[in-house]
């Protein structure tokens, strides 16, 4: 293999940990626009508090924000942020600008691997030009382009970079040997090697459809059961018996993965003429989940006598899934607005999420200290702080007749004296 020397370009959650496995075998450039990210990577300091910092210790790796640096590498891994627009249209601009950067330090004989998720086709018609551009050279003739998607989950630790097979694909027959011999050293899962950059692309986007679309179906199942009176975990438990039922939750879906990659695909549907039905629906269906669970608490206040206007509700959990300090796309925060909205009192506390930034993105300012006299608690996010809280420890800070929201069917069979509602 060519001795090739790699940079990754926007070192989050996805970059960080790419680049710093790529410094164990090559020489490495962590590039990232963000200077004060760049300062804390210099001092071993994840700032997506994912890695520890002996995870940065003994690697081939220098962080940078200054272009020039970029000029050596033979090998560029493009991880930047695809995020939607508020009309949830596909917002290219991190992307294109961190196309726009490479393209201004590609040489001939260079290869752009594209990591950040989008939809078929976005890399060669959307970035190679791009690229093109700034470059002043010719894609195919003089620098190849590659995507391999990633699949990492923020906060799990069990399925890690390493121990997941890597999809990877090339723009032409050596180029995709080229990029499965780069990542084929360092993803110890090995790699398939897609039929095409478009296949590629397509696969990553799917796999976050699929997962949306059937939480959506049994958000919507969990909605019917509820007026049946029964509770879907406890349907789901015995559904799952069967040796083909497909093990999905009811719950909200936020984040910036898999509530925002089927717009990509609606998106490219809408221009080839296609109107997507289910995968729409499925967006509209967890779009919709947090308000429906607000209206559902004041319902069951009301039912319990309770006075909608300052009641006290104290909601568990903030960010966009369990154990993790990422509050980007929280649909909790749909559930206090909607509580709000009824002129119910609300109180937030999260072990992980920073009470700065909560503040920023959303106005809302968390507590520090769980207080006492609620009237509601809702346990919106499964932290394992969460997990480990018996009826006791609710009876402790709630007024009697209280009611528990456990949106993640966590205490299912264990709240006897307070009231109690799951999805
Ligand atoms: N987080 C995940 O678990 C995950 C999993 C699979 C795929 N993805 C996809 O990977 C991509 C990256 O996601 P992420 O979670 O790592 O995002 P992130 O926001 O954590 O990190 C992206 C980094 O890129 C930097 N950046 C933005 N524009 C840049 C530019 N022009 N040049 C250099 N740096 C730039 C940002 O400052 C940021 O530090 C997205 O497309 C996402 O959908 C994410």
């Amino acid at each position: 293999m060519k001795r090739e020397k790699i940079a990754v370009i926007g070192l989050g959650y996805v970059g960080l940990p790419l680049a710093l496995a790529f410094a164990e075998k090559f020489q490495v450039i962590g590039f990232e626009i963000d200077r004060e990210r760049v300062l804390k990577l210099k001092r071993g300091i994840d700032p997506s508090k994912e890695l520890a910092p002996k995870e940065f210790k003994n690697k081939n790796i220098t962080f940078s924000s200054d272009i020039e640096e970029l000029r050596s590498a033979t090998f560029f891994v493009v991880a930047v942020p695809t995020p939607v627009t508020e009309a949830n249209e596909p917002d290219l601009k991190p992307l294109l600008s961190a196309s726009e950067i490479v393209g201004k330090v590609l040489k001939k004989g260079d290869c752009v691997v594209y990591e950040s998720t989008v939809y078929p086709g976005c890399t060669e018609e959307d970035c190679v030009p791009v690229l093109e551009k700034f470059s002043g050279l010719k894609f195919g003739k003089d620098f190849k382009v590659g995507y391999s998607p990633e699949r990492i989950n923020p906060g799990d630790k069990v399925h890690t970079l390493k121990n997941t097979v890597k999809i990877v694909s090339g723009s032409d027959k050596s180029t995709l040997e080229r990029v499965a011999a780069i990542y084929g050293s360092i993803i110890e899962a090995g790699v398939h090697k897609a039929q095409s950059i478009k296949v590629a692309e397509a696969a990553k986007i799917i796999e976050n459809t699929q997962r949306d679309v059937n939480i959506a179906l049994m958000n919507e199942l969990s909605i019917l059961f509820g007026r049946m009176g029964i509770n879907t975990y406890d349907v789901l438990e015995a559904a799952s018996t069967k040796w083909n039922f497909l093990k999905f939750y009811p719950g909200l879906v936020g984040g910036h993965c898999i509530g925002v990659d089927p717009y990509y695909l609606v998106h490219k549907a809408y221009k080839l003429k296609y109107h997507t039905k289910v995968i729409n629906a499925g967006r509209f269906v967890n779009d919709s989940m947090g308000g429906y669970i607000g209206k559902k608490v004041v319902k069951e206040l009301i039912k319990a006598g309770k006075q909608i206007k300052d009641a006290k509700v104290l909601v568990l959990g903030i960010t966009f899934k369990e154990d993790v300090s990422d509050i980007r796309n929280s649909k909790v925060v749909n559930i206090i607005e909607e509580l709000n909205s009824y002129g119910v009192k609300t109180e937030v506390y999260d072990p992980y999420a920073d009470k700065d930034e909560v503040k920023k993105v959303y106005g809302i300012t968390m507590t520090d200290k769980i207080g006492k006299g609620y009237d509601a608690v809702v346990v919106a996010v499964a932290h394992k702080q969460m997990r480990n809280l018996k009826e006791k420890d609710f009876i402790s800070i709630c007024k009697p007749n209280a009611l528990i929201v456990d949106i993640k069917g966590l205490y299912r069979g264990k709240i006897k004296k307070l009231g109690y509602w799951s999805l």
